[in-house]
């Protein structure tokens, strides 16, 4: 299967569905790439500066709780690598400490990982950087054919995306391949009021709804779907209660939308929504219970000042 016939067939079970829904996924292509950069410059969206603050202040200790041996070559193993910008801080404290390791970012856009293997060459000069593309779902098999230590880094709150049994099968994947007392270093979102993160997923400026709204961009430019953006609005929801952002695309008339690559059309009721994001918050006891037996439990904690993210290290049992 292409990837556009992929494309396709989720968005024809996701369109025909009661009630509608289409992956974050696809929110992805390099229109949403530029659009989530934005997000994370946004003032409202807290998450990437909570996160940079506990990389830039704490990496010694997170090193310190990570138990490695400096004279023997570990992988640093990023899933997802982003721009880099939170783990050049750990790259620098493991170098300046003389730690000895190579990094291998994972990524689905190549672009994302020329830019920080550019970026890395040039502050780490001789750092080992071993990029890998793909979806990390699909090429963590390949991550572990060598026998070095690893150190699993999988920060960004990309967790909070997937549905709990998905996080705990994910989660179970990867303890499968970790060796006893190897770590994983996942950063999550907290569990908060509705005041600090409702904004994040619905900020002034509009960059959020437009991250959301291209998703029906790309539904007409690469299936020939006749979405009228004006039609249709961001409706997201979050309550403290159940710690999960959802973002919703609402029809706002009664209409017909038809998708040309798929021969059929497809009709919305005012006001009737397409689920199209999870943004999972998380405690103690809620990543307790996804980890259940997954082979990993949690060994440390680290927070950012306004108590907001946490940094969680993960230790294979
Ligand atoms: C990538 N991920 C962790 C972001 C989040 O916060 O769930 C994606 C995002 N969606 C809307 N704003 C940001």
């Amino acid at each position: 299967m292409t990837k556009n016939d992929t494309f396709l067939k989720d968005v024809n079970a996701g369109l025909t569905n009661s009630p509608k829904f289409l992956s974050s996924h696809y929110f992805y292509d390099k229109a949403g790439d530029e659009l989530f950069q934005q997000i994370m410059n946004m003032p409202e969206y807290y998450l990437t500066n909570s996160e940079l603050e506990i990389f830039r202040d704490q990496s010694e200790e997170i090193i310190a709780s990570l138990n490695l041996d400096k004279n023997v070559e570990f992988e640093l193993i990023e899933l997802g690598a982003g721009d880099g910008a939170k783990t050049q801080h750990l790259l620098k404290a493991l170098r300046e400490n003389n730690y000895n390791f190579k990094f291998i970012p994972v990524d689905i856009s190549q672009n994302s990982l020329d830019v920080i293997s550019g970026r890395f060459e040039n502050l780490f000069p001789n750092l080992e950087i071993d990029p890998k593309q793909g979806d990390y779902f699909q090429v963590l098999d390949q991550l572990f054919l060598s026998d070095k230590p690893k150190v699993i880094l999988f920060i960004g709150s990309n967790l909070g995306n997937m549905e709990d049994q998905i996080a705990t099968n994910f989660l179970e994947k990867i303890a499968q391949h970790l060796k006893h007392g190897e770590k994983l270093i996942l950063g999550v979102d907290l569990k908060k009021s509705a005041e600090i993160v409702l904004p994040a997923y619905h900020d002034a400026a509009g960059i959020t709804r437009d991250f959301n709204l291209n998703l029906l961009k790309r539904m007409n430019r690469e299936l020939d779907a006749d979405f009228n953006l004006e039609l249709f609005e961001h409706a997201p929801e979050y309550t403290e209660e159940e710690g999960i952002a959802k973002s919703y695309l609402k029809s706002t008339i009664k209409q017909e939308v038809h998708v040309k690559e798929l021969n059929k059309t497809f009709h919305f009721e005012k006001d009737e929504l397409i689920h199209t994001e999870i943004s999972r918050k998380y405690d103690d006891k809620i990543l307790g219970s996804i980890l259940n037996n997954s082979g990993l439990k949690i060994s440390s904690k680290f927070l950012d000042t306004k108590k907001y993210f946490a940094d969680y290290i993960l230790t294979k049992k």
